[in-house]
Order: structure tokens, then C-alpha cells, then sequence
């Protein structure tokens, strides 16, 4: 499902004019091979390149050198860039940076929006993935009245209803308190089937994985 073969990744320090002058080696020749349905938690102290792992799976960087490969997919193969980022779908450290939409249940359906997912469709999988992490009843509120770890169920519901085969969580319990991680590691369990893999980095970075559109169409169909 997941293969990386001698990946080695570089983030390079340029000057104004665009000349290297520095670099960092990030991953030096990682070999993974996650099979569908498998749970891998990869650890590691600070600075030793877990986050930067995570965004090769999702296609966010590209290897420097070696190789990675989602479901049979080339990350560098422009051609399925966007099936790669379907088929790894991946949570953050920081939920603030994760949620876009002015409404719970809009946020949500951006994914499958972006994918060109029918709105009935939309419908159905908001639906079906704020009940898995037990966010139904806040469907229609605005995200910013929510606590951290309930941001974070409704990030993780973002992916889930993009239908990914495997899920990424970089840390996404750090910046949570103990009863904020509860929650999560809940709403995670209940979504790990064993047709799906998971990859869970301990030891984050934000950013964001979907893109922000202000009033979506499909809403409009039912309030
Ligand atoms: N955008 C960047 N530009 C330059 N160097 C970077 C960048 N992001 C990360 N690095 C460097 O790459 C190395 C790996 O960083 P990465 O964020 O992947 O580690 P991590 O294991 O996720 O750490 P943490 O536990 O702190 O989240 C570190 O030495 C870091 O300083
Ligand atoms: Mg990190």
C-alpha cells in the first residue's frame, strides 16, 4: 500500500538569487513497506523526520532521492497527484490549521466536493463520518466554538469522508489535553478497519490539506 525504497530527502537553504548555499538531510534511504490494513506507528525524537515521512505519503514533498509509492502510484507521477492525496488522507498537529469551512458540516464536505463527489453523495458520507467520530449533533455549528479535541474529530472526519485507504496522523493528539487525545485515539479506533492502513508519527507540523472555498453549492441543497 505504502512502499518508500531508499527515500532520502533534502530541504534545501537558497540564497536571494536562488543558489543552494545549504542543506539538510531530513531522511536518509528509508525503506517502509505498510500493507493494506496494517497499524505502523513510526517514532522518533525532534528534528528526526517524522513529519517530513508523513508529507511524502501525501505527496506535500517529492524525494530527493529514492522512491515513494501509494498504492502502486509514483508520488512524482503528476498524472495521479491527486489520487495519491485521495488515497492518503492525512491529519495534523494543529487543528486550527486543518478547518476551513464556517460550519462544521461544511467543512467536512469539502473534500468529497473537491473530488467531484455527487451532492447527495456529499451528503452521505458528511453524514456517515461525523457519526464514526461522534461529531453528529455539532454538524451545524461553527467550528471555532469547538474544543481542540473536538476540532480534531472533525478534521479526522474531513479525511474519512474522502474515503482514503490509509490515513496519516502526524501527532495529532499534541497539542491536546489528556481527555482532548481520549476522544481522538476513540474516534481513530473506531475508523481502523482492517481493509485500512494507518500510519501514526509520535514524537508535528501544521499545515493545510484541503483547499478553502467559502459557500459551497452542494450546501445549499439542504439546510
Ligand atoms: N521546511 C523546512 N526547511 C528546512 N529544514 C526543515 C524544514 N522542515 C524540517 N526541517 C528539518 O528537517 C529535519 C526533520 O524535521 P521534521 O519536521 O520532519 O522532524 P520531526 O521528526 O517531525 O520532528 P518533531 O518531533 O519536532 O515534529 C529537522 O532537522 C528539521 O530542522
Ligand atoms: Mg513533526
Amino acid at each position: 500500500m505504502i512502499i518508500t525504497k531508499k527515500l532520502i530527502h533534502d530541504y534545501l537553504k537558497k540564497d536571494d538569487e536562488g543558489n543552494i548555499i545549504g542543506r539538510t538531510r531530513a531522511l536518509d534511504a528509508v525503506d517502509l513497506d505498510v500493507k493494506a490494513g496494517e497499524f505502523v506507528a513510526i517514532l522518533g525524537h525532534n528534528g528526526s523526520g517524522k513529519s517530513t515521512l508523513a508529507k511524502h505519503i501525501n505527496a506535500l514533498l517529492f524525494p530527493t532521492g529514492g522512491t515513494v509509492e501509494v498504492d502502486g502510484m509514483d508520488t512524482t507521477d503528476e498524472s495521479h497527484l491527486w489520487d495519491v492525496r485521495q488515497e492518503a488522507g492525512m491529519v495534523f498537529q494543529d487543528p486550527d490549521n486543518q478547518i476551513i469551512g464556517q460550519v462544521v458540516e461544511e467543512d467536512v464536505g469539502f473534500g468529497p466536493e473537491n473530488l467531484g463527489v455527487p451532492t447527495k453523495e456529499i451528503w452521505e458520507r458528511v453524514e456517515e463520518s461525523l457519526r464514526v467520530v461522534g461529531m453528529y449533533e455539532y454538524r451545524k455549528k461553527s467550528p471555532n466554538h469547538l474544543s481542540g479535541g473536538q476540532k480534531q474529530r472533525v478534521s479526522i472526519a474531513g479525511v474519512i469522508a474522502m474515503h482514503p485507504k490509509c490515513i496519516i496522523f502526524d501527532e495529532p493528539t499534541a497539542m491536546l489535553d489528556p481527555s482532548g487525545r481520549k476522544e481522538v485515539i476513540r474516534a481513530w479506533r473506531r475508523r481502523s478497519t482492517p481493509t485500512r492502513s494507518m500510519s501514526w508519527t509520535r514524537g508535528g507540523s501544521p499545515c493545510r490539506g484541503r483547499r478553502a472555498r467559502s459557500s459551497p453549492a452542494w450546501r445549499s441543497s439542504r439546510r
